[in-house]
């Protein structure tokens, strides 16, 4: 079986990659030069663990290439999908869709022979709709269905996600002739691997599918929005936000998951989908003002972050050094999108803090993006060296593994504001620190 991946950045590459690994041939079309020489010198241009190598096995096998010729691409391809960006439109918060619709123009007339045009972006719904529209207008000559299967996939565990979905969500045109029993079937095929492994598949309507994946990055937004919330009322109660997520999470109608109360989320999904199901909602005149709700909670929470840090200080940071461990919105990847260490450090410098910053992965995005004069350190002891406090803001592992006695050590202060609650308090406190984690 052969297909072709239209966008070779994080989903459509994490795609490709995985059903090459299923044993179908792949081919990738990516059009920025940079990107696609990178990728064909073996380089990947984006942080995922266990990518390089997956990328690396697949290509020497000869079941992944990457290419810029479309048609080469899409010959003999039973399925197309369609995975190239969809970032957040300026103005209105809905998804800009000009890169999905150029590419189902381009695969329009491209295709000598049937295929399914599937959607993997996270699109609208009515994109799927839309884009068999393109396909129509187009080619009026070709026979092709179209599907729309969202991608779950988290940053840093790409490939298990992958390898090992909760669940698959395939959308089908049901309406469009033959009632797209073509398009299930191919797709069915494709997905072989997974039936083998239990892996829950679920076909449905176009606009079902599509709507989804909103709807599943909306609810866990708001999940952690939530015990954020708990978290700052377990503060002023003295209940332990640990305790009350273990205790919520046992009950199997919330689940543990989503649980971990931080300095509110970032990144390339939750922000994005959260802004645009809210226009969605908003233009079908049924308003979500849950997800609103959740966006400016969450908004309000990263500027209130840096406020701890100030007050655990004493009401000022002015000439005070602070080191920083972690500046990802999460671990094991070199995402900088939305962090919360943006706005937080921006505060911080506003307010005279002098920051020595460090991150396994990220430093590299993260210097455009952060306040100038910031100082980038060599390792998390590194950025603790000589600082009145410490802030961390991703829960990396290897932070885990600093004893707080080398932090009293190599610190100037005392002064430890915690937002992923990454330290033991009574390790810290018996260190002689002052604590202060996130909940507790
Ligand atoms: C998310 C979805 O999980 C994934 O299904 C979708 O395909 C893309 O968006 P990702 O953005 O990679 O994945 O990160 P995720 O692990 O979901 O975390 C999102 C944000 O929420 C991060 O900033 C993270 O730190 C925060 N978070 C997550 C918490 O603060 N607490 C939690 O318990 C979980």
């Amino acid at each position: 079986m052969r297909i072709a991946m239209i966008g070779g950045g994080y989903v459509g590459l994490v795609s490709a990659a995985c059903f090459a690994e299923f044993g179908t041939e792949v081919r990738v079309v990516e059009t920025h030069p940079g990107r696609l020489a990178a990728l064909r010198e073996g380089r990947i241009p984006i942080y995922e663990p266990g990518l390089d190598r997956l990328v690396a096995d697949n290509t020497t096998a000869g079941r992944l290439s990457f290419g810029d010729d479309i048609a080469h691409a899409v010959d003999g391809a039973e399925a197309v999908f369609i995975a190239v960006g969809t970032p957040t439109r300026r103005g209105d918060g809905h998804a800009d869709l000009t890169y999905v619709h150029e590419a189902a123009d381009q695969v329009a007339r491209a295709l000598t022979a049937h295929a399914v045009v599937v959607t993997k972006s996270t699109v609208p719904v009515g994109t799927g709709r839309k884009v068999a529209e393109i396909l129509r207008r187009t080619r009026p000559d070709l026979d092709f269905d179209v599907a729309s299967n969202p991608e779950f996939l988290r940053e840093g565990s790409a490939i298990g996600d992958f390898m090992r979905p909760d669940r698959v969500v395939i959308g089908i045109d049901t309406d469009a002739p033959g009632g797209g029993e073509r398009a299930r079937e191919i797709l069915h095929r494709l997905y072989r691997p997974l039936y083998l492994i239990e892996a829950p598949i679920l076909f449905t309507s176009l606009e079902s599918a599509e709507l989804i994946k909103y709807a599943s990055n909306a609810f866990l937004a708001m999940k952690v929005t939530f015990i954020n919330e708990m978290a700052d009322l377990c503060e002023r109660v003295g209940a332990d936000v640990h305790e009350i997520a273990r205790g919520m999470g046992l009950d199997n109608r919330i689940g543990r998951k989503f649980l971990h109360a931080g300095p509110g989320f970032g990144g390339s999904c939750f922000p994005k989908d959260t802004r645009a199901l809210v226009a969605i909602a908003e233009e079908a005149g049924a308003p979500s003002r849950l997800i609103e709700t959740t966006i400016a909670v969450n908004e309000a929470r990263k500027e209130a972050m840096a406020g701890r840090l100030i007050e655990a200080c004493g009401g000022s940071v002015a000439g005070l050094t602070v080191g920083v461990l972690g500046l990802t919105f999460k671990p094991e990847t070199d995402d900088m999108r939305d962090a919360s260490s943006i706005p937080i450090l921006h505060r911080l410098a506003e307010a005279g803090a002098i920051l020595r910053a460090y991150d396994p992965a990220g430093m590299e995005a993260a210097r455009p993006l952060l306040p100038e004069g910031v100082i980038y350190c060599t390792d998390g002891l590194d950025a603790a060296r000589g600082a009145d406090a410490l802030l961390v803001l991703t829960e990396w592992n290897e932070f885990r593994a600093i004893p707080p006695v080398k932090l009293r050590d190599l610190m100037a202060g005392v002064v430890v504001v915690d937002l992923r609650n990454v330290f033991d308090p009574a390790a810290m406190a018996a260190a002689g620190m002052r604590y202060r984690g996130i909940g507790r």
